[in-house]
């Protein structure tokens, strides 16, 4: 069963969850950290950015990253492609160097090679380090929606309608969120050495339950952490209000 984490909210989270990585970073200054976007993550992103600003931080010219999806179509330069938003969220706040992180290419003309160029990436990177997980209502991670197998491997994926209206939010208009992804599989998922995923909110505790305490279920794809011998998840009271 995952270790599971309850605090008080989301700072504290956002902390916890630095502290943890910035000691990943000592032992390993050439870590490679999996990257998930949404907006979950932030609040670890940020306290990562101030505990890396302190005297005495790791240096992090040689952590490596790998994001967990993109979407296929959107325009390049796109403020709320991945692309974009890891370059914005995670690369400039955190001091990381740009070509040493990666997001899948969700440019249409290439998306046939696309998954399986990025598994290789991953792979010959010696895999993922500490993945940073959030988790959708539906119960994806990454962009794994429900009916997504337990060992898929990285690949395009239809965005159901449920997540494309939650993810409306980022977009001028509903109809411009994407219909189509590239996503980590649940297998490439699996491979990193720690998983950490975070939940905060009432609105996300019947995944969380699903995930840490439900019968394990490609209908739930959350539910393959509990697979994973080294998962960590941190919780504030109202996702943990269902376990
Ligand atoms: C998004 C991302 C996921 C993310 C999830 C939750 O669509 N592809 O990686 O974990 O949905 O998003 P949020 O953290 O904004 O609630």
């Amino acid at each position: 069963m995952a270790e599971v984490v309850i605090v008080r909210d989301e700072a504290e989270a956002g902390e916890l969850v630095a502290s943890a990585i910035v000691e990943l970073v000592e032992r390993r200054p050439d870590a490679v950290l999996g990257l998930a976007t949404g907006s979950t993550p932030l609040s670890t992103y940020r306290a990562l950015a101030r505990r890396l600003a302190d005297e005495g931080a790791p240096d992090v010219a040689r952590v490596r990253g790998f994001a967990l999806d993109e979407y296929v179509g959107l325009p390049s330069g796109h403020p709320e492609s991945y692309r974009a938003v890891i370059a914005r969220e995670v690369v400039e706040p955190l001091g990381l160097t740009p070509e040493l992180v990666h997001v899948p290419n969700g440019e249409p003309e290439t998306i046939r090679t696309a998954a399986d160029d990025y598994e290789r990436a991953i792979q010959a990177a010696g895999g993922v380090d500490l993945q940073i997980l959030g988790i959708g209502r539906t119960g994806h991670i990454g962009f794994n929606e429900p009916g997504s197998s337990l060992a898929s491997l990285t690949r395009v994926k239809t965005l159901t309608e449920e997540t494309r209206a939650d993810n409306a939010r980022f977009f001028d208009s509903p109809d411009d969120v994407p219909m189509h992804c590239i996503t980590q599989g649940i297998g490439t998922i699996l491979r990193a050495r720690h998983l950490v995923l975070l939940a905060f909110g009432e609105a996300k505790s019947q995944a969380v339950a699903d995930a840490v305490e439900g019968p394990l279920s490609a209908s739930r794809p959350g539910s393959a952490i509990q697979l994973h011998p080294h998962a960590t998840v941190v919780l504030d009271e109202a996702a943990a209000s269902r376990l």
